[in-house]
């Protein structure tokens, strides 16, 4: 099964991600993390990415299309995956549509989470990420015990380049513009459960194993 998370920026979809990987044994596939990661490592790629992601653009199809063929091509992926941010356009609905074939085609199922602006703006702006090990973490929702470490590991907390407010701004017009609209497009499909992401993390859980049962 392959499980779709959509939705704006810092609506907590990484968040969802993570905790329902663990629950049913299945790899989040996030294009974010698998672009910071190319960046970080310096990779061309990573550097023809990072130019778009620091102005809150989308990166190139072919640039996303070549990270992801690679990931779904893991043998971890063989039953499925989460996909998290991605696909973000029209041409990258049908590029994964090409991509899946027969083989998980029937078996999409997409999630859309929906916060109200402000919340969003919370969220993103206390966001704070660990450059060790990547581990995520809220000023005020969830801090770490020691300010500025990382209770996993102890590595240094950072704010992601992009969570600076012109960003966020560039961010949320390139969702309401490119990505909202493949919603109504799973919608018309019958594959979409909307998910309410106000609230806890463990409420926001519920729901998602609610709308997925
Ligand atoms: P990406 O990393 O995918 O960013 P995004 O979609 O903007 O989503 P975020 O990671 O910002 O937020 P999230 O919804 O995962 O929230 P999170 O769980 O972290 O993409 C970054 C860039 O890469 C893009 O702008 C683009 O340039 C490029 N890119 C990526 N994919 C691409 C693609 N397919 N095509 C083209 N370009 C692509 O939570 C946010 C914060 O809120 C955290 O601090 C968390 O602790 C907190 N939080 C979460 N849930 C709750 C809750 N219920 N209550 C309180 N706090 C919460």
């Amino acid at each position: 099964m392959i499980i779709i998370l959509i939705g704006p920026p810092g609506v907590g979809k990484g968040t969802q991600a993570k905790m329902l990987s663990g629950r049913i044994q299945v790899p989040q596939v996030s294009t974010g993390d698998i672009l910071r990661e190319a960046v970080k490592e310096k990779s061309p790629l990573g550097l023809e990415a990072k130019d778009y992601m620091d102005r809150g653009k989308l990166v190139p199809d072919e640039i996303i299309m070549k990270f992801l063929e690679e990931r779904l091509k893991k043998p971890d992926c063989a039953k499925g995956c989460i996909l998290d941010g991605f696909p973000r356009n029209i041409s990258q609905v049908h590029a994964l549509e090409k991509l899946l074939g027969r083989r998980h085609k029937d078996t999409i199922r997409m999630l859309a989470f929906e916060v109200s602006e402000v919340e969003l703006l919370k969220r993103l702006s206390g966001r704070r990420v660990c450059k060790k090990c990547g581990s995520m973490y809220h000023i005020i929702f969830d801090p770490p015990v020691n300010d500025g470490l990382c209770n996993k590991c102890g590595g240094e907390l950072y704010q992601r380049d992009d969570d600076k407010e012109d960003v966020i701004r560039a961010r949320m017009e390139v969702y309401r513009k490119d990505t909202e609209p493949i919603i109504d497009y799973y919608e018309k499909s019958g594959v979409l459960r909307r998910i309410n992401a106000e609230g806890t993390v463990d409420q926001v859980f519920g729901r998602v194993e609610e709308a997925l049962r």
